[in-house]
């Protein structure tokens, strides 16, 4: 299509005259249609993973781009290196090539039409004076769009700024699109509990763009346990699923203190709760973030749930890589321990101290939404849904009381660590002046760990269950 034709469109499109249902190739979904043409100024799609929110949010920039000849676009997201790494692939995946042109320096995508996209990072995570630093910075911006991708991440200051700089004069058109998981953060209370005028939400589930998805992605997203499927798959945002308060129960923990004993021995700076014996162990590594936090490890039982080793300390990584090389000779009796690394941030460089040893490093499945592969990759990548998953999971140990802490400091940070949807947090952390890298590793050290006594069957069930209700969910789907 050629560029006049995009300005009579939008100006069909403002008319409503025009209602876009496919981009190119794309065959648009019925949520996807009703994003790329909702009109109103403030627009969010919320929903589960892989429902198409991505795809919708970039076929809207990309005609905003083309139907409003010499628009400013603003595509923000927390850090520029988001958006470079995790957004920019899919833009120039979906935007046709050789209608636009990128400027990596400037981060800017330039139209021939006089568009353009600025590409920028929020900071909202950032301490109080840095994202003063960043809405100082946008202040000056004069916008007819600003998109917002994750805008879970970005804090409710920066997106009162951004709207104030939504009003590029002769410009027939002003919106601000965002995207959102189902998150417990300012945007639940203005598009959701009691919507704000001129505010719209569209939601929508992983089911709505399942014919777009590998049948066996849908179905082992299903397998993953009720209250994460009606967050990640059909996206549910509401009180329930966004549990407020302590992520661990107090009666959970409460039973935990029972537990808590004074090591055996302590092994320079290592304690040791109990002498190794012939059982499978796995090892949780939670890497420290500079000065700021320690990092540490963590060696639980697969067999018995039961903690028996734990370092923490302010160290560099070559010296946690030692620690943790240490750990798992000591408890090598039956097997090698399962070692299960962070691999964010900080991480990446102890994954590769770690791969250095003989060690038995945990491998994750990595699945790219863009190319719709998954690969293996070495450590655990926390991310908002995973860490949540590393919760569930531990809470459902803990419920059935599997779970057997030893050391006391551990106890105290599990009381304490909260859901909270602070960027930097990843949806649960301590509050400030809080240390959580004991229950990280902890967490880390218990992922899919199913202690032995009598737990298999029920695990089975739930995966039955699970496959049962995406067989009905996609009858009616289909039926619909
Ligand atoms: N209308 C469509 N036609 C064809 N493929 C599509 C369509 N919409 C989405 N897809 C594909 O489906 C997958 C998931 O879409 P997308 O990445 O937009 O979802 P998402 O909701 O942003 O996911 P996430 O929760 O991972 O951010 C991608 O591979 C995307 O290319
Ligand atoms: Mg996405």
């Amino acid at each position: 299509m050629v560029a006049m034709d995009y300005a009579q469109m939008g100006q069909d499109w403002l008319a409503g005259k025009v209602r876009i249902t496919q981009f190119g190739k794309y065959k648009l979904t019925p949520k996807q249609i009703e994003y790329v043409n909702a009109k109103d100024r403030h627009l969010l799609v919320s929903g589960g993973r892989g429902c198409g929110k991505t795809m919708a949010f970039i076929v809207k920039m990309y005609l905003l781009a083309q139907m409003f000849p010499g628009i400013h676009i603003l595509l923000g997201r927390k850090t520029r290196s988001n958006i470079e790494q995790t957004t920019l692939p899919d833009v120039f995946d979906v935007f046709p090539q050789g209608t636009y042109e990128y400027k990596v320096g400037a981060g800017k995508i330039f139209f021939p039409n006089g568009s353009q996209i600025t590409i920028k990072g929020l900071d909202a995570s950032a301490s109080g004076e840095d994202t003063k630093k960043a809405a100082q910075d946008i202040k000056g911006m004069n916008l007819g769009a600003a998109f917002l991708d994750q805008l879970e991440e970005i804090s409710e200051d920066v997106y009162d700024t951004l709207d104030a700089c939504v009003r590029q004069g002769g410009m027939p058109f002003h919106q601000l699109c965002g995207t959102t998981n189902p998150a417990n953060y300012w945007g639940y209370g203005r598009f959701k509990a009691t919507p704000m005028p001129h505010y719209r939400l569209i939601e929508a589930s992983m089911l709505d763009n399942k014919q777009n998805l590998p049948e066996d992605f849908v179905a082992s997203q299903l397998a993953k346990g009720e209250s994460w499927v009606r967050k990640y798959v059909h996206g549910e945002w509401s009180p329930d699923s966004m549990t407020e308060g302590a992520v661990f129960e107090e009666s959970h923990v409460r039973a935990m203190e029972h537990g808590v004993k004074a090591p055996l021995r302590t092994l320079d700076g290592v304690k040791i709760f109990a002498e190794p014996r012939m059982e499978p162990y796995q090892i949780g590594v939670d890497p420290s973030i500079g000065t700021a936090d320690p990092c540490c490890v963590k060696v639980f039982s697969r067999k018995t749930g039961e903690e028996v080793a734990s370092y923490s300390a302010f160290v560099p990584i070559k010296v946690i890589a030692d620690k943790v090389s240490f750990l798992s000779s000591l408890f090598s009796e039956m097997d090698r321990p399962l070692v299960v690394p962070e691999s964010n941030g900080v991480g990446q460089a102890l994954v590769e101290e770690l791969r250095k040893r003989d060690l038995k490093i945990y491998i994750r499945e990595s699945f790219n939404s863009r190319t719709r592969k998954t690969s293996d990759k070495l450590g655990f990548a926390t991310t908002y849904s995973t860490k949540m998953q590393l919760i569930e999971h531990a809470k459902g140990l803990m419920a059935k009381g599997q779970v057997r802490v030893r050391e006391k400091e551990t106890l105290d940070e599990l009381k304490v660590f909260r859901y909270d949807d602070a960027a930097k947090k990843a949806g649960a952390g301590s509050p400030d002046g809080f240390h959580d890298d004991r229950v990280m590793a902890t967490l880390l050290a218990l992922w899919n760990v199913q202690p032995t006594d009598g737990s298999r069957d029920e695990l089975a069930d739930e995966i039955r269950k699970a496959v049962k209700t995406f067989r009905r969910a996609t009858r009616t789907n289909q039926a619909r």
